[in-house]
């Protein structure tokens, strides 16, 4: 495995420690190793104390020394300049026989670019003028990519090409963390692996579907990047549309990764494209003021680091979708994602019809419950089915309530940081959970229309939501215009499980 930007924060975060967790858990196969590339200089023997102290703090490694020194001997780096260092790349091949050769493994290749994305395309020519990108001979070469994968339609589409032109689509892995999270990946066997609940997934039984991605951080050190991006760009497109293709698509002919692709990319050519009208209608921009969260102030999006002190960048995002096929025709996807909101939380609910009143209406019940699916990505991982029931006594009342399943009851504390699974796939060479290009190009195509509004027309009233809220007025109102509302999550923990 080589990495492209080694000593970054992704490579300590996430990489490090999700190659960890697949070596504890024992699916990392021995004649393997790692390449670090980075731009600064610096001896492997550095990069590797680096690595341990990253472990240390971001895997939660604790004395385990033979994992550690496992690791060690497989770690190898070299710095240089990505742009215009020839001598880098001879480098990096030189490494890579000598590695190869001492440790007797295959030069079967994949390399991560955890880099800028200006930089994706102009990398892997080197890799390629290099003679290490072509698959010769039964050796693999795969290559993967980090978002954002464009900023835009164009912008994809261009960078689609320079890759295709250097590397094969099957060579190419356009990695969405979303998809490694175990909930995520549950949707697929929840909905097709279950026979109950497949036929009431569609028009005649669903209201609406709401997919919420809440976070209660604030743009911490990435304002950079966050300011030219916005919520819509940095979580829409990607994240939340693999949310609503898994939820909304038809089962596939097989699990093959062409198979389950094509009805995802299926949802995303129904999903009715943004007229500048809809813009203005069916999504909402939210920006954070200052604001109190866990009882301690925080400050406006505005005078974070690196944010422009006038910047008119969406720190919130809500869009009313329409997915114009037979199962979902007139029912509205709601989806809404935002920094600093009131509490962490990711779900997707599944909002059923109203049962017919008749029955009860010379009872005392005024309003029946209607029945939800809420899936809980995270923070805690879970299935809550909402329902009406009889509160006990002579009179005839209706409560709400909940069934709940929650992941670590049933099936203990799993530490993972959602890229495991995406890393031993790519391995393996299964591209499922890796985006294919027109699937990319196609949520861009979705999105772009708004980008264009949003920018034309600089929102008026921002900062609109303060910090520890759910976001702006407008957003409730994208509801509340069609009768509906939207589910705030409370925090699921601590409500029902008793402090020991
Ligand atoms: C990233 C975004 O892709 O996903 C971040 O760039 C966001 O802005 C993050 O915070 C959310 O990921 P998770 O796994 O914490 O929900």
């Amino acid at each position: 495995m080589v990495i492209f930007g080694a000593t970054g924060d992704l490579t300590k975060r996430k990489l490090f420690p999700a190659l960890y967790n697949l070596a504890k858990d024992g699916h990392m196969p021995s004649n393997f190793a790692i390449v670090g590339v980075g731009r600064q200089e610096m001896l492997s023997d550095e990069f590797r104390d680096q690595m341990i102290a990253n472990l240390k703090e971001f895997a939660g490694t604790n004395g385990d020394h033979e994992l550690i020194k496992w690791f060690c001997d497989r770690t190898h780096y070299t710095g240089g300049d990505f742009n215009d260092d020839k001598k880098l790349f001879a480098d990096i091949k030189d490494m890579l026989r000598d590695v190869c050769a001492a440790n007797k493994i295959p030069e079967n290749f994949f390399y991560y670019m955890a880099i800028p994305p200006d930089l994706f395309a102009n990398v892997t020519e080197k890799i390629v003028a290099n003679g290490l990108g072509k698959e010769e001979d039964g050796k693999w070469r795969r290559f993967i990519f980090e978002k954002p994968f464009g900023h835009d339609l164009d912008s994809a589409k261009q960078l689609n090409a320079e890759l295709l032109q250097l590397l094969s689509e099957r060579q190419i892995y356009r990695i969405d963390h979303y998809l490694g999270k175990e909930t995520v990946q549950n949707l697929l066997v929840f909905r097709f692996g279950n026979s109950i609940f497949e036929p009431i997934w569609n028009r005649n039984f669903i209201d609406h579907v709401q997919i919420t991605v809440a976070e209660k951080l604030g743009v911490e050190l990435r304002g950079g990047y966050y300011d030219s991006a916005g919520a819509l760009r940095d979580m829409i497109p990607n994240h939340i549309f693999q949310l609503v293709t898994l939820t909304a698509m038809e089962p596939p002919v097989s699990f093959d990764a062409d198979s389950v692709r094509d009805e995802q990319a299926k949802i995303l050519q129904a999903i009715q494209p943004f007229s500048p009208e809809d813009a203005l209608h069916c999504a909402v921009r939210g920006q954070y003021d200052a604001g109190t969260i866990d009882e301690r102030s925080v400050p406006a999006y505005r005078t974070e680091e690196k944010v422009a002190p006038t910047s008119n960048t969406e720190t919130y995002a809500a869009l009313k979708l329409a997915i114009d096929n037979w199962r979902w025709a007139d029912v509205p996807f709601y989806v809404r994602t935002g920094k600093r909101l009131a509490t962490k939380h990711s779900s997707i609910v599944i909002q059923f019809k109203k049962a017919p009143f008749v029955l009860f209406r010379d009872t005392s019940i005024e309003r029946l419950t209607t029945n939800r699916i809420e899936i809980h990505i995270q923070p805690d991982e879970g299935i809550t089915l909402h329902f009406g029931a009889k509160m006990p006594g002579p009179v005839v009342k209706m409560g709400a309530v909940d069934m709940d399943f929650n992941y670590v009851d049933h099936f203990g504390e799993q530490i993972s940081t959602g890229y495991e699974r995406l890393l031993f796939d790519c391995m393996i060479g299964d591209a499922t959970l890796f985006q294919r290009a027109d699937m990319v190009e196609s949520s861009w195509r979705i999105v772009t229309p708004i980008l264009d509004v949003w920018q034309a027309i600089p929102a008026r009233n921002f900062p609109n939501y303060a910090s520890g809220s759910w976001g702006p007025q407008e957003a409730d109102d994208l509801l509340s215009r069609d009768g509906r509302k939207w589910k705030n999550e409370e925090p699921r923990i601590d409500m029902r499980r008793p402090k020991q």
